[in-house]
């Protein structure tokens, strides 16, 4: 008798928690690495020479390596000398990942904001912070703000290799489905449409910001 259930309503809990996992990983790891890339777009765009060769560094190296080869050497790496979650692993991973993204994304804003704008205000008796902060920044939001959305977008696509060091995401779940029915394709058809749930949302959400940004 066949006692496997090929139901995919069955494992509704399995794709639920991958569906949890995915989001938490997302969540938190979205806040990490935008502060991440503000500290490291503020060290690239400094006076210092050490600091922005630093900041530079770092941003070379992330996005020259894979975020595959990443997780696994802070995974394993950091094993070595601390027994954390794999979770845990997962979320510095991609919010390290993240943050070299940001800092490009927020330094390309803030320099595409024309040099008119510093040298008026400066010219008009604003110190450099408050040139900074009232009025680059806020000029510089709006370029930043979809760019900034793709990479909230993307690192929800990339969390999807966390499940290489067996983190229960949605991959990895999938990947349980897919070996309890014996069904090869639904369940990957089925992980596609709640990534698409979850990436579509955000989209929506962010456009909608991005709208009212520019309607003042
Ligand atoms: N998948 C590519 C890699 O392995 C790109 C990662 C992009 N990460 C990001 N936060 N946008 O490096």
């Amino acid at each position: 008798v066949n006692t496997v259930n090929t139901s995919m309503w069955h494992y509704w809990k399995y794709f639920a928690l991958g569906v949890e996992y995915t989001i938490g990983i997302s969540a938190v790891s979205v806040v990490a690495g935008f502060l991440i890339g503000v500290l490291l777009a503020f060290m690239r765009l400094s006076k210092t020479k050490a600091i922005r060769a630093l900041g530079t560094a770092y941003v070379e190296f992330v996005r020259g390596t894979p975020l595959m080869v990443q997780i696994l050497f802070v995974y394993f790496g950091l094993g070595v000398i601390v027994n954390i979650p794999a979770v845990v692993s997962g979320i510095i991973a991609v919010s390290l990942n993240s943050g070299a993204y940001v800092c490009e994304v927020i330094r390309g804003g803030i320099l595409s904001v024309n040099k008119g704008q510093s040298e008026a205000a400066r010219s008009l008796g604003l110190n450099a912070h408050d040139t900074m902060y009232s009025v680059i920044l806020p000029q510089a939001l709006k370029n930043i703000w979809p760019a900034l959305g793709n990479e909230f977008v993307s690192l929800i696509k990339e969390t999807s290799i966390v499940s290489i060091i067996g983190v229960s995401d949605m991959i990895y779940q999938l990947k349980i489905v897919q070996a309890d029915t014996y069904r090869g394709v639904i369940p990957i058809v089925i992980t596609m449409i709640l990534y698409f749930i979850l990436t579509f949302t955000i989209s929506r959400i962010l456009k909608h910001y991005e709208v009212k940004m520019n309607a003042k």
